[in-house]
């Protein structure tokens, strides 16, 4: 019982669905093993943390209003790509294309990805995963808020769980600080292997940032060749 139990909590947990005892304030909020189903009270959506295919979980999120993003936007940007890819990129959120089409990466930054990943890497954009932090676009492409990251953060994190890529490259220092929990500065944390969800992660910087400072592409790059590298032994 205790060990299915800790199974549901894990599950839930990597979903980013918090399970909290109903007697405790939401402050302290271990996922206590030893805790009963009956003394639990779930917040979130159990339909997102059960999707069993990515299909079941863009019907979860449904008209998404979880958060203030849902007032401006045109389309809800799930993501595209392989269910099965090797490789998954993340942003940080829908820029106005993206917002129109409601595909991730297909504005001028878009097209500087998919070079990455066409000529780059060998791939085809269909053969890779794409998707972003949060789903709606922030207004006038501002950062998206931290209340915002946590309503959208478990769609992401059951992105990754439902695809298992075994690589994540996160794009730009939005990405990659939110999905590291990290505040050091993408020019630190570029270019070397950190971990999301027990899967190997690559930040580097955004395509967007590329096209305002094109020297740097080496960089990413050489960040690149280390993905590339790493897959033929994944
Ligand atoms: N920038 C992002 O971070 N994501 C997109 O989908 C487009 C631009």
């Amino acid at each position: 019982m205790a060990a299915a139990l800790r199974r549901h909590l894990t599950a839930k947990a990597r979903a980013g669905i918090r399970v909290i005892p109903k007697d405790r304030p939401r402050e302290s909020n271990p996922v206590a093993p030893a805790l009963s189903e009956s003394s639990l009270l779930i917040t979130g959506d159990p339909a997102v943390y059960e999707s069993k295919t990515l299909d079941e979980l863009r019907a979860a999120i449904g008209d998404c209003r979880r958060c203030k993003l849902w007032s401006g936007r045109t389309h809800l940007v799930f993501g595209v790509g392989n269910p099965s890819a090797r490789v998954m990129f993340v942003g940080e959120g829908p820029g106005r294309d993206e917002d129109l089409q409601g595909v991730p990466f297909v504005g001028r930054a878009g097209q500087l990805l998919t070079d990455i990943i066409t000529k780059g890497m060998g791939l085809k954009r269909e053969d890779v995963y794409i998707a972003n932090v949060v789903k709606c676009r922030p207004p006038e492409n501002r950062n998206p808020e931290p209340d915002e990251v946590e309503s959208c953060e478990p769609f992401l994190k059951k992105q990754v769980d439902l695809v298992r890529p075994k690589i994540i490259v996160a794009l730009g220092k939005f990405a990659v600080q939110c999905l590291l929990q990290s505040k050091q500065p993408i020019t630190r944390l570029r270019g070397q292997w950190h971990e999301y969800q027990g899967i190997k992660l690559m930040p580097t910087f955004h395509p967007a940032y590329l096209l305002r400072n094109p020297g740097d592409k080496k960089l990413v790059w050489e960040d690149i060749k280390k993905v590339i590298e790493a897959l033929k032994s994944a």
